[in-house]
């Protein structure tokens, strides 16, 4: 089966091309500028996405030896999103199946990233944990099959990598708030300052938005920030990694403690912060020691990108599920696979 996968959620358009769940192709094109806006702006988004996407299908398909004719299945991502930027991609595949009468599957975002891990060589197992975290969901999962999804918990306020961009606003760092603060991280000392680690009392759910204020508190009272060039580099370091163990720990806590409660046979950590190293480092130790496999993603698919919406379509089509392009499956912003567990 060769499919063609497109996502535009966001900032990044993105083609890819699977044949039997290998990839040919994953082009990723990065909305760089946005930066000068501090942060994603919608409408200049969509613009972007509209001048780039008919070259990128074409190129994805060149450098995977293919041609339309060739693809069996098209899916595009039709949410969680910006709803203008979601409509770029979606519409242009829709277009694409309907002129070429291929299957059209509208995708989950949120799936595409809970199976990437598939897209490594080394495959997850049945039944798996897995830890969704990304710009706009935090969520912990326990998967039984691709198309049962027991959710666990998710964050009560802000998802993780929103802490991480906000609190990179916030000590002066700027956008992509991620990768910044943990560059700073690296070079600073966690054990400075101790940020509080949300305990939800014995549930899976998480939240942020205490550690997040606590960095404000904490700035504001030593340096009287937010004139947050006044804080020397050492120290930026500091609340940085101090800001990042306290995240790194609330995560790896609820997933422990998942572990102990669920029968797994393996792990996977998803999502844009999954890219975060002293997470995969922590996520790796916790998966060693209850003796688990685990699957994070390379970071190639940690990111928002077509390879696993292609993946994602195709693992709804091998277990069966129907699809028409008639069907008005726009916007697609909660999972039908999802099972609210009762814990
Ligand atoms: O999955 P993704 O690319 O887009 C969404 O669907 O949200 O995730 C983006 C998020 C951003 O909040 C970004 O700051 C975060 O992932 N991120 C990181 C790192 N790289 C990206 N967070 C922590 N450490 C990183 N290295
Ligand atoms: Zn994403």
């Amino acid at each position: 089966m060769i499919v063609l996968g497109i996502e535009s959620s966001c900032d990044e358009t993105s083609v890819a091309v699977l044949k039997d769940g290998t990839v040919l192709s994953n082009l990723i094109s990065s909305q760089d500028f946005h930066i000068n806006f501090g942060g994603v702006v919608p409408e200049l988004s969509s613009r972007a996405h509209i001048q780039i996407i008919s070259s990128l299908v074409k190129e994805a398909l060149a450098k995977a030896g293919c041609s339309l004719d060739d693809i069996d299945v098209i899916g595009a991502t039709a949410g969680p999103g910006l709803i203008g930027a979601l409509l770029v991609g979606y519409t242009f595949a829709r277009g694409l199946a309907y002129a070429k009468k291929k299957i059209f599957v509208p995708v989950n975002h949120i799936e595409g990233h809970i199976f990437s891990g598939f897209l490594m060589e080394v495959k997850p197992i049945f039944p798996l944990l897995v830890l969704a975290v990304s710009g706009g969901h935090t969520l912990l999962l326990l998967a039984k099959s691709f198309t049962e999804i027991i959710k666990l918990g998710s964050t009560v306020d802000d998802a993780a990598g929103e802490a991480f961009d906000k609190v990179a606003k916030m000590i002066g760092l700027g956008y992509p708030g991620g990768p910044k603060i943990q560059a700073a991280a690296e070079k600073g000392d966690h054990r400075k300052i101790q940020f509080p680690i949300a305990d939800m009392k014995g549930k899976y759910d998480f939240s942020f938005s205490g550690v997040k204020t606590s960095v404000l508190r904490y700035i504001q009272s030593a340096f009287g920030a937010p004139k947050t060039t006044l804080i020397p580099e050492e120290q930026l370091n500091d609340i940085a990694a101090s800001f990042q163990f306290a995240v790194v720990r609330a995560l790896i806590d609820k997933c422990e403690l998942a572990l102990k409660n669920f029968e797994v046979a393996s792990l996977s950590l998803v999502g844009g912060v999954a890219a975060n190293e002293e997470l995969r480092k922590s996520f790796f130790q916790l998966g060693a020691k209850y003796k688990k496999k685990v699957v994070i993603p390379k970071l190639e698919y940690c990111g928002d990108n077509a390879a696993m919406i292609a993946f994602r379509a195709q693992s709804l089509i091998l277990a069966g599920e129907k699809f028409s392009i008639e069907s008005d499956a726009f916007p697609n912003f909660s999972s039908k696979y999802f099972i609210n567990a009762s814990l």
